[in-house]
């Protein structure tokens, strides 16, 4: 039987039959993580299938080849050692580089927490304004958010990421340019918003200080070239980002710098800890038990084989409320594709829209739509309090996430809600009927700590790049993001009013615009 005869007998049963058997199925574990795929629509012939095609997919050989180190990318020739950054043994001479990157970082942060570094005019730095996009950006702002705890109290610190200058404008508000580092991070420092808001940054920490301004910029690129051209003959200081990392998976490398400086010291160690931990599963794991492989299998079997094109993520945890965002730019820029590396289309579906936000309140709002809406959508909980010493609260929360998933997979019949409120008019009855039948997966962990956040991302990541492999694409590079780049730089002219816009309507945008 192949995947689609599995899907299309188990479309015919009920939801509820599918689910009659599955609270017996072992839970899967693994770094901190437990991960409940009861609620879908597989059973133990369709993951047996499901196996067989990660065998036939060579997912364990992926694996092996992204430790071994090997070019899992091939349109830009290289290695992807995202890895590396978090490997506390050294593997040779090329993971010790990555991790040294790593070292000098965490050596610098120190220097700057503790006051040994200090600006031009002997000031202690008292802000730090991180400055990127994309990668470069989404990674350090969820670490400092998921922590903001853990944050020293004597540093101040900021994100700036937007084109839009208002973005700059409130990062830089009401600091002291003497006391202030800025933290900018760009992998191939071309990036024109990020060159954008660090041009400005300079002119407003130039205008206080003309003398030694460079002292008060951190630079982490993989072209070390444009940092020193930008740095125009100043001395400044520049990390190394090595070209193997990807900006999506970059999150542990020194372009975390600015929560090395402003989170507890402890934090990004063990961080960093609890990934490695997730990269020994991965890399030993059976297919059966392996956390990785068992999420890349789900996704093309719901993606794919089922034809969700959609997947809501829903963080039962305040500490992840920026990891829809987060992990959207993991996978959909990743997989958001549909060309292979040999230039062939695929022949399906491949990484769904992934959306989401934080438990419990998107129940007040966007969870109407997935209870009610004639379209279905897989959810995925992730229930993660917390710290904390208030019970009632947690127990609030989890029940929530719980009564969530239930309703969405077993719905509520009209009989069910009439046997509830038998002298409900029928009209108003009906409306309160809930279809049931969606899909969800349940990871769960006691509390979130670094350790954990550490280890979930470094999860996501695998099953992105193994999910991908299924996909038959090459989850490391990005072609789909290059053009609005340069459609955007074409347009400039038009919008300073030097030429007109080639394509009709944006002439037409354009002229009520400047007007
Ligand atoms: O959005 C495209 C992208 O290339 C991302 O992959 C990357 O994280 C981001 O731009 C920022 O790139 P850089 O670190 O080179 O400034």
């Amino acid at each position: 039987m192949t995947l689609h005869d599995h899907a299309e007998r188990l479309r015919a049963l009920p939801f509820r039959t599918i689910l009659s058997v599955r609270a017996a199925t072992k839970p899967l574990s693994a770094a901190g993580w437990n991960v409940d795929l009861s609620r879908h629509y597989l059973d133990t012939d369709a993951n047996a299938a499901l196996f067989a095609f990660a065998d036939d997919m060579k997912l364990k050989t992926a694996i092996d080849q992204l430790f071994d180190g090997e070019m899992v990318n091939p349109s830009e020739g290289r290695a992807a050692l995202h890895w590396a950054l978090r490997a506390s043994e050294s593997k040779g001479e090329t993971v010790r580089e990555i991790r040294q990157s790593v070292v000098d970082a965490e050596t610098l942060a120190q220097e700057i927490a503790w006051s040994s570094r200090k600006g031009a005019t002997g000031e202690r730095f008292k802000a730090v304004v991180h400055i990127g996009i994309g990668g470069s950006d989404f990674g350090p702002r969820l670490i400092a958010d998921a922590f903001e705890d853990r944050r020293r109290d004597d540093i101040e610190l900021r994100y700036c990421a937007n084109l839009d200058p208002l973005d700059l404008e409130l990062a830089l508000k009401g600091l002291d340019p003497a006391q202030t580092l800025i933290v900018g991070v760009s992998k191939s420092f071309g990036t024109e918003e990020t060159l954008y808001n660090l041009g400005r940054a300079r002119d407003w920490v130039k205008a206080s200080i003309p003398k030694g301004w460079s002292k008060h910029f951190a630079l982490i690129t993989a072209n070390r070239e444009r940092a020193i051209d930008w740095l125009d003959g100043a001395d400044g200081l520049i990390l190394h980002m090595p070209e193997t990392i990807g900006g999506r998976f970059s999150i542990w490398s020194a372009g975390s710098l600015a929560c090395s400086i402003a989170l507890q010291s402890d934090v990004m160690e063990d961080f960093r800890a609890g990934a490695e931990a997730m990269d020994q599963h991965v890399a030993t794991a059976d297919v059966a038990d392996n956390l990785a492989i068992r999420l890349a299998l789900l996704d093309y079997w719901n993606a794919t084989i089922l034809g969700f094109g959609a997947r809501a993520l829903l963080a039962y945890s305040r500490r992840l409320r920026l990891l829809p965002a987060y992990l959207q730019q993991l996978e959909m820029e990743s997989n958001g594709k549909s060309v292979r590396p040999d230039g062939r289309p695929v022949s399906g579906p491949t990484a769904p829209l992934l959306w989401g936000g934080e438990g419990t309140i998107g129940q007040h709002s966007y969870h109407q739509w997935l209870h009610q809406s004639p379209s279905m959508v897989p959810a995925e909980f992730i229930l993660a309090p917390g710290e904390t010493s208030d019970t009632d609260g947690v127990t609030g929360l989890t029940a929530h996430a719980l009564a969530q998933a239930e309703v969405l997979a077993n719905g509520r019949s009209l009989a069910d809600v009439q046997a509830d409120e038998p002298d409900l008019p029928l009209e108003i009855a009906a409306q309160k009927v809930h279809a049931g039948g969606r899909p969800s997966t349940i990871l769960h962990a006691p509390r979130l700590n670094p350790y954990r956040l550490g280890s979930l991302i470094a999860l996501y990541e695998h099953r992105t790049y193994l999910a991908g492999k299924l996909w038959g694409l090459n989850s490391f590079d990005q072609w789909g993001v290059e053009r609005g780049k340069t459609m955007a730089g074409r347009l400039k002219p038009a919008l300073r009013g030097e030429r007109q816009a080639s394509d009709a309507i944006t002439a037409k945008l354009i002229a009520a615009i400047r007007s």
